[in-house]
C-alpha cells in the first residue's frame, strides 16, 4: 500500500517536471526528450579555455619568474622536484636541453639513446601546450586553482629552470610569441605520419615504422659491463621507491639481493622454513613496490597519499581494516584525494596490511 502510494507520487512528480521544462524547447534534443536547456554563455565560457599554438584563446596577463619560483616551491616541487627533475610521481619535467637546442629548435638528446630520460621540456614543441596544461590540470591535487597571473609566472619559472629565459623575466601575452621562438624542440614536431590528424591532411596511410627483421650480422647480445656491488646496494635507500613504477626509468629494488626477484631472506628461509620478521617485512616491501603503491605513498613522505609511517601511527594493529581498505580504496580519511581501488591478490593485500599494522619495519 505504501509502496503503491510512493510509486504514484513519483510518477506525478516526473510528469510535473517534464511539463514545466518542455514549455520552451529550443534544441532538437530538448524537443525530442523534453529535458535540458541551452548552456548559458557563462557556462560555455567556463569550458572554453583551450589555448592554441598561435596563442588564440590565451588570456591577457603576465607573471614574473620570481613569483613563479614561489608558486613552484609551494605547489609543484613536492611532486616534480625543486628543479623539475624528480622522477618520483611523474617523468622529469626539466632537463636534457642545451643552449645549442635553443638555437636549432631541435633537441639533440632525443636522438641520443644513451641519454636516460625524455623530459617534458625536451619534447614539447609549443609553449601554448605548457601554458594550457598547467592552467587546466595543475597542481594535480587542485586543478584550476591558479590565477592567470600565477599560470604565467610558474610557466615562466619552468622556462627559467630550462635556461630559456632569464631570472628577471616577466612572461606575458605580449612576449610569449618571442619566447616560443626559443623553445628547444620547436622544430622537432612533425605531422608527417599516419596518426596525425588523418588522411584528409596527410597522404601517408601506412604505419610510420618500417622495421625489417634482422637475419644476419645482427646487433650483438647485450653484455652487462657494470653493476651495483652488494655492499653499495642500499647506500641511498631503496632506489625503486624513489622512481616511478612505470615509464622508461625504473629504480632497482636495492633491498633484494642481486639476481633474485625476492628478498634473499625470503628465498632461503632458514629454521624449518619459518620466515623471519625481517624476511616478512622485506616481502611486504617488495609487494608494495610490485603493485605500484610507492607511486603514491612514500615511506616517510606524503606524496599523493599519506606516508606509510603516518598510516602506521593511525592504524596500529588494524591489519584487517587495512587489508580491506587497500583493495577497496576510498577517500576522506586523509583528505579529499581518493585512493583508487587496487586489484592485487588478497594474499598480497594481507601481507602489506599486516606489515603496516605492525609498524612497517624495514
Ligand atoms: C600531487 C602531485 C603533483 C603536483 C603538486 C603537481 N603536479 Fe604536475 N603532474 C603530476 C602528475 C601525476 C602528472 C602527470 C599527469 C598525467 O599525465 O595525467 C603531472 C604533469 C605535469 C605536467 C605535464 C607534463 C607532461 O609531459 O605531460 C606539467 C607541465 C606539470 N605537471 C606542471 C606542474 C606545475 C606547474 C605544478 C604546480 C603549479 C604541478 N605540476 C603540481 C603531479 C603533480
Ligand atoms: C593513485 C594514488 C594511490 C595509489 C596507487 C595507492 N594509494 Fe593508498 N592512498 C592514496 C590516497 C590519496 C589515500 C588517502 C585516502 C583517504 O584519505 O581516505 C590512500 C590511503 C591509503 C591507506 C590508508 C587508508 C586509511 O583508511 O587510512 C593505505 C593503508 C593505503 N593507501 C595503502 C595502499 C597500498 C598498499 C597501495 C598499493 C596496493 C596503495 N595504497 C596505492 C593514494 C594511492
Amino acid at each position: 500500500m505504501f509502496n503503491c502510494l510512493k510509486y504514484f507520487l513519483t510518477i506525478a512528480c516526473v510528469m510535473c517536471i517534464s511539463i514545466d521544462i518542455t514549455a520552451q524547447p529550443t534544441t532538437p534534443v530538448q524537443r525530442f526528450v523534453g529535458i535540458g536547456r541551452d548552456a548559458t554563455p557563462a557556462e560555455v565560457k567556463a569550458w572554453d579555455i583551450d589555448v592554441r599554438p598561435d596563442f588564440e584563446g590565451l588570456p591577457k596577463g603576465s607573471g614574473s619568474v620570481k613569483l613563479g619560483q614561489e608558486i613552484w616551491e609551494s605547489k609543484c616541487a613536492t611532486c616534480h622536484g625543486i628543479f623539475g627533475e624528480s622522477n618520483e610521481v611523474f617523468n622529469p619535467l626539466i632537463g636534457g636541453t642545451t643552449q645549442q637546442d635553443i638555437q636549432t629548435g631541435k633537441v639533440a638528446n632525443l636522438k641520443n639513446t644513451e641519454y636516460p630520460s625524455r623530459s617534458t621540456i625536451m619534447r614539447v614543441a609549443t609553449l601554448s601546450t605548457l601554458w594550457d596544461y598547467i592552467n587546466r590540470a595543475m597542481p594535480w591535487n587542485q586543478p584550476k586553482s591558479l590565477s592567470v597571473q600565477e599560470v604565467y609566472a610558474v610557466t615562466g619559472y619552468m622556462l627559467h629552470l630550462a635556461d630559456i629565459i632569464p631570472g628577471e623575466f616577466v612572461l606575458s601575452n605580449d612576449n610569449i610569441n618571442d619566447v616560443q621562438k626559443k623553445m628547444p624542440n620547436r622544430n622537432g614536431m612533425t605531422t608527417q605520419h599516419a596518426k596525425w590528424p588523418g588522411t584528409e591532411f596527410n597522404p601517408i596511410i601506412g604505419p610510420d615504422t618500417q622495421n625489417v627483421a634482422c637475419i644476419k650480422n645482427c646487433a650483438p647480445e647485450p653484455r652487462i659491463t657494470s653493476f651495483l656491488p652488494d655492499f653499495a646496494r642500499n647506500a641511498h635507500g631503496n632506489l625503486q621507491e624513489q622512481n616511478r613504477g612505470v615509464g622508461p626509468q625504473r629504480g632497482l629494488n636495492t633491498l633484494v639481493s642481486k639476481g633474485s626477484a625476492l628478498p634473499i631472506s625470503v628465498v632461503s628461509t632458514s629454521d624449518a622454513n619459518k620466515p623471519t620478521e625481517k624476511s616478512l617485512n622485506q616481502m611486504a616491501m617488495a609487494l608494495f613496490a610490485k603493485h605500484g603503491c610507492a607511486v603514491c605513498h612514500g615511506m616517510d613522505k606524503k606524496i599523493v597519499g599519506p606516508s606509510i609511517s603516518d598510516i602506521t601511527k593511525k592504524h596500529a594493529n588494524q591489519a584487517d581494516y587495512l587489508t580491506a581498505k587497500i583493495r577497496a580504496g576510498g577517500s576522506g580519511v586523509w583528505g579529499n584525494i581518493s585512493m583508487p581501488a587496487q586489484s592485487l591478490p588478497l594474499a598480497d593485500a594481507k601481507s602489506i596490511g599486516q606489515w603496516i599494522a605492525q609498524g612497517a619495519g624495514r
